[in-house]
């Protein structure tokens, strides 16, 4: 069998980490990938965005099934473009992409379709959105419509934050393109918690329920990011609320895409909040896997992935992933000084020699250079997952194993999964 995952972070060494699990003897590529996925993978130096080399390398390398990490390929038509040639992908069209792409969009098809999100409004224009700000309650959210790398949302405490924060969107230019329009929304209270579920736009079958770090601090403090760190499972993802959660936010959502005509294949992320009385509340869609959430749940998988994704790519129903009984895992991400805003690049990582059983360090941005040595090259530099029969166990092997790791500039929560360790620690007094 011939692979292509499309990508070059943290879920993309995940990705190739558990197709090489699954298919010892395939032949994997990745593009353009990291020194983490060379070693699992063969790297192709063509950019994730570069849809023209990206379907001439699937034709020349004979590829069966290409696996698409990020949203921007998939926003910009590279699955069309392969189905168009006749090829199998995992992942949804632009068209229906567009339920990450365009927050607005995705506004529109939860109202269409009754599924429980925060009241909102979209505007185009500086002045009918002040007038909305300078009457809605606070604390009030402010998002640009676009792709914005998961920056793109500011919780605003006073209407005054939020009007300063709407003229640098729509009057300033801040986040170009993807401010040009803003969704304005009430604040929702409750705890966060992605569920990742395969589809072909019809059935679902979940990953494990996954809860992110979104903000940069511990203590959840600081501005927002791609994410800091993630464990998986998340007790109060009970099965009634994931019930739930397929019949009252995933299926739905399914339904009006078919309706509209641009059915949803691949994998919907539904960023659920989550109230005391268990209703789940769309924070935000997305078209495909999250980071860091895809290292941490994938570790947990120990069989069917490949076979599930192949279903859907032919446009069948996905076919149910083996876990692993009773394991907890948790991912804390490293990044450098800087990040999210302009992260120092360059400096030497320092990883150690041996790192303990149930540890994997995935590799994001990173880069090596000629001279062989390994050198920060993004944001997000690494990311440490580790898996244990318990969380408390998991978590002291993620944060242990990160400490270890050294470069000028490291950045990392050493309290990834602390809403777990406080119930856990409730729990048993
Ligand atoms: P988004 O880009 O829509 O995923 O938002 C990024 C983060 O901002 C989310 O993960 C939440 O932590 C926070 N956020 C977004 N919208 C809301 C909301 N309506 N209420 C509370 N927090 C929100
Ligand atoms: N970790 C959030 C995301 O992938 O969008």
């Amino acid at each position: 069998m011939r692979l292509l995952v499309v990508g070059s972070g943290g879920r993309e060494h995940a990705l190739c980490g558990a197709l090489r699990r699954e298919n010892p003897d395939a032949d994997i590529y990745c593009a353009p990938g990291n020194p983490g996925t060379a070693e699992l993978a063969t790297n192709l130096s063509i950019a994730a965005d570069d849809l023209d080399r990206l379907a001439d390398a699937a034709d020349m390398h004979g590829i069966d099934l290409t696996v698409v990490g990020p949203e921007v390929p998939l926003a910009r038509g590279l699955a069309d473009r392969l189905r168009a040639e006749g090829r199998a992908v995992f992942g949804p069209s632009a068209a229906a992409a567009q339920l990450e792409a365009s927050k607005a969009f995705a506004k529109e098809v939860m109202a269409a379709a009754g599924i429980p999100t925060a009241s909102s409004r979209t505007f185009h224009e500086l002045g009918p959105a002040l007038e909305y700000v300078a009457r809605h309650p606070e604390p009030l959210v402010v998002k640009a419509s676009g792709l914005a790398a998961g920056k793109g949302a500011v919780v605003c405490e006073s209407r005054s934050d939020a009007a300063t924060t709407v003229r640098a969107m729509l009057g300033g230019g801040t986040f170009g393109d993807a401010g040009r329009i803003v969704v304005i929304e009430s604040f929702l209270r409750g705890e966060e918690i992605s569920v990742l579920a395969i589809t072909d736009g019809r059935e679902v079958e979940l990953l494990p329920v996954s809860q992110d770090h979104k903000r940069l601090l511990e203590g959840d403090a600081g501005p927002n990011t791609g994410g800091m760190g993630a464990y998986s499972p998340v007790s109060i993802a009970a099965p009634e609320l994931l019930e739930r959660a397929s019949r009252e936010v995933l299926l739905p959502a399914l339904g009006e895409m078919r309706r509209r005509g641009t059915p949803f294949t691949g994998v919907l992320y539904a960023g659920l909040m989550v109230e005391d009385e268990g209703t789940p509340w769309v924070v935000e869609f997305n078209c495909r896997l999250g980071d860091p959430e895809t290292q941490v749940v994938l570790p947990l998988v120990s069989g069917g992935l490949t076979r599930s994704l192949e279903a859907v790519a032919r446009g069948e129903p996905p076919t149910p992933l083996e876990l692993l009984p009773g394991a907890a895992s948790v991912t804390t991400v490293l990044a450098s000084r800087g990040y999210p805003d302009v992260p120092d690049r360059g400096a030497a990582i320092v990883l150690p020699d041996h790192v303990p059983e149930g540890v994997t360090i995935f590799h994001a941005g990173t880069a090596r250079g000629a001279d062989g040595v390994l050198r920060v090259n993004g944001g997000r530099v690494l990311n440490v997952t580790a898996v244990a029969s318990g969380f408390a166990e998991a978590q002291r092997l993620s944060r242990e194993a990160a400490e270890a790791i050294d470069y000028e500039g490291k950045l990392y929560r050493r309290d990834i999964g602390w809403r777990e360790a406080a119930r856990l620690a409730g729990a048993s007094r």
